[in-house]
């Protein structure tokens, strides 16, 4: 007798899912039985997704073509949800932009204010939509992707890493108010990872020494989980992570 996969009934909203790491969540969390909620600006991307969840075995996805620095729409997303669900057991926010590399006394006013729009307050947005649906859940999983520039901040990177930095500290307060909750945050730190974003930073690169974003999938499926992460204090590594052994694919698996 088969038994059914580990997130079978499950829900999930996968931010970013549009490309790279995101899109690598919403494949993996699908494949492992969750119903995937997946948000984006590209509505063909999107499309994409749901065609490849569903090629591989996957359970359908809710394509949510959305701007996160639209709050209200966040809002609606979140009413949305209640009503046809009632509750989030997974969140996956993977939604983020660099914008470049930069001098901090060169950083365009407008570009300053979209990488805050998008980095950090879509992260509250989040939150403050969809804390109800996660407490409604038996076991609630929240996942906000940082990187090590928030904790090693180095020249150019400024814009970046501030906005990193203050998603941990938002989602580590946020992590003590729901402490005695069924809410569990979780920071996770990538490490270098094969994607759009990460060609903008390190352009000419050579990618083959870069982690596939598929590898990420089967952390996000046991972080999605019931067990208990323990408390968000200590970000997550993949690359540790994948050092242990539990990682099924290799960094550099396309
Ligand atoms: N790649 C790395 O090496 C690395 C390392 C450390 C941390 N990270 C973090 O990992 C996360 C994912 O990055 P990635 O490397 O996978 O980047 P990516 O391939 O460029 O993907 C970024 C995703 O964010 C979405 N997005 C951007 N702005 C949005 C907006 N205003 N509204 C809705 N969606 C938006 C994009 O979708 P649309 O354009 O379709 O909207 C896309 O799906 C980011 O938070 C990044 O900072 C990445």
């Amino acid at each position: 007798m088969s038994s059914s996969p580990p997130l079978s009934g499950r829900v999930a909203l996968v931010t970013g899912a549009t490309r790279g790491i995101g899109r690598a969540a919403a494949l993996a969390l699908s494949a492992a039985g969750a119903h995937v909620i997946a948000v984006g600006r590209t509505q063909g991307a999107l499309e994409d997704l749901d065609d490849e969840a569903r090629a591989v075995g996957g359970e359908p996805v809710t394509l949510v073509p959305l701007d996160l620095t639209n709050g209200d729409g966040i809002d609606a997303l979140g009413l949305e949800i209640f009503k046809r669900h009632g509750r989030l057991d997974i969140l996956v926010h993977a939604a983020g932009i660099l914008s470049g590399l930069r001098p901090v006394a060169h950083i365009p006013p407008k570009l300053w204010d979209t990488l805050l729009a998008t980095n950090i307050t879509a992260a509250y947005r989040l939150i403050r939509s969809l804390e109800p649906l996660l407490r409604a859940s038996d076991a609630s999983r929240a996942i906000f992707i940082t990187a090590g520039a928030a904790a090693r901040p180095t020249a150019f990177w400024g814009s970046f890493a501030a906005t990193k930095a203050a998603v941990e500290a938002l989602v580590r307060s946020w992590a003590d108010e729901t402490d005695s909750s069924s809410i569990r945050a979780i920071l996770l730190d990538p490490g270098p990872v094969r994607t759009k974003l990460r060609a903008e930073a390190y352009p000419g690169e050579d990618v083959s020494t870069l982690t596939s974003p598929s590898a990420l999938g089967p952390l996000f499926v046991e972080l999605a989980g019931t067990a208990d992460p323990g408390p968000p204090d200590q970000v997550v590594s993949f690359t540790s992570w994948a050092a242990s052994g539990r990682s099924a694919a290799a960094p550099g698996t396309p």
